[in-house]
């Protein structure tokens, strides 16, 4: 197997994008991915979208995109796990990279949420349609229900949970693209409307349209395109119950943790060597079990930790230095590929503002549903 390397990212600002519609937000991230690395040919890509059929009525995404990317002739495809849709694009694009098959693959997602009338619809089709959905259920509650337990088992308070909107807010201010790129108060969170008591707007990931890509190729020819690439070091990846009731506990994500083991086992390391983490905060509650899951804090510690200040700069890890789904925006299929593209900033000096320090490993955490799928990738700075 080969080692492989990010040589060049691009992504859209997240957001309402009225003017553009899917094939416009892909190809603008993939042409800027391709001119960051100063490649004009790619040899094959990857596309992550949850749901374009649903939400915009359109499937046969590999051929529009090479097409409106400029790429027509090359192997494509469309890749989809839901919510970590664009993890599994990165991955595969890894994949193909590391056999020894292609050199030069692009991987990328995209989703455009906001042309459809009743997006929450769509989304739930990622649960479980017979005994979730079709009961009326959907994320927002199934994550509420997640946090009721919780909470009761640990005692997490109701403005604890707050401070993890409140920080990954704050982070946001520092990152362009994001989409709600403000600070919230504890008073914004815990006075926002109820969405599934207890979890309220200022809780939960919004609607949004965008796309990422990055461009892979193997570690021993990065050179030959940037001074500044960024080792992908593992992939972890599994599979968990699409259905809630099918978790033998509801404070855990099973799914995370045989993940985040297979890509510590793959990189040879341990949670104290990363510096930061990108995770799939689509909830607020989801960020707390995710730390606990990856081994940053132990079981029933880390919403406490985080609401004293430990999942931040000056803190044991830094936790969405991006602003996360929360702030930055979740474009469901895009999601997982602009993680990997922060931590690529992250561990390449270039994040400006929200640069964590002196960091070598960082890592990425991109989920579907309640836990039903997992993309976890170990990143290293060169
Ligand atoms: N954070 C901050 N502001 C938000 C927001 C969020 N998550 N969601 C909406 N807003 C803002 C909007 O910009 C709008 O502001 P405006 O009145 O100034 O224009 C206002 O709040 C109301 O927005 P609206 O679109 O009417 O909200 P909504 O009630 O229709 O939807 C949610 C809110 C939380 C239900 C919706 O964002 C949602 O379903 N999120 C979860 C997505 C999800 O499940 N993803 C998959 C995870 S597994």
């Amino acid at each position: 197997m080969r080692d492989v390397a990010i040589i060049g990212v691009g992504m859209t600002k997240f957001g309402e994008l009225w003017e553009q519609g899917i094939r416009d937000m892909f190809a603008e991230a993939a042409i800027k991915a391709m001119d960051d690395a100063g490649v004009k040919k790619i040899d094959s890509f990857y596309v992550g979208a949850m749901s374009s059929g649903l939400y915009t009525y359109q499937e046969h995404l590999s051929s529009l995109m090479a097409d409106y990317m400029g790429q027509i002739g090359v192997p494509g495809l469309h890749v989809e796990s839901a919510c970590a849709s664009g993890g599994s694009a990165v991955r595969s694009a890894f994949i193909e990279v590391a056999s020894g098959i292609s050199d030069i693959v692009l991987a990328g997602g995209v989703e455009k949420m906001w042309d459809v009338e009743d997006g929450t619809i769509v989304l739930a089709t990622a649960a479980d349609q017979e005994y979730e959905a079709y009961n009326g259920v959907t994320f927002p509650g199934l994550y509420a229900m997640i946090a009721r337990v919780y909470m009761e088992k640990y005692g997490l308070t109701r403005e604890e949970l707050a401070q993890v909107p409140i920080k990954n807010h704050k982070h946001s201010v520092n990152n362009p693209n994001a989409q709600y790129p403000f600070e919230l108060s504890l008073n914004d969170v815990l006075k926002s409307s109820m969405v599934a008591d207890p979890l309220r707007l200022m809780d939960c990931s919004p609607i949004t349209d965008g796309a990422a890509a990055v461009i892979l190729c193997p570690l021993d020819r990065a050179k030959e395109f940037t001074d500044k690439p960024v080792r992908i070091r593992a992939i972890g990846a599994a599979t968990g119950p699409i259905a809630l009731h099918d978790h033998k506990d509801l404070t855990r994500l099973d799914v995370v943790k045989l993940a985040g083991d297979r890509a510590y086992k793959m990189a040879g390391l341990s949670p104290s060597d990363i510096s930061f983490v990108e995770v799939h905060d689509c909830f607020s509650i989801a960020e707390i079990i995710v730390a606990e899951e990856l081994g940053f804090f132990e079981y029933g510690t880390a919403g406490k930790a985080i609401a004293e200040g430990q999942g931040t700069y000056g803190g044991k890890i830094v936790i969405n230095p991006s602003g996360g789904l929360k702030a930055k925006g979740h474009p469901v299929g895009a999601t997982g590929v602009a993680q990997v593209i922060e931590a690529y900033y992250q561990l390449s000096g270039k994040a400006g503002a929200r640069q964590v320090p002196n960091a070598k490993f960082g890592m990425t955490q991109n989920m579907g549903g309640s836990g039903g799928s997992c993309i976890v990738h170990i990143l290293e700075a060169l």
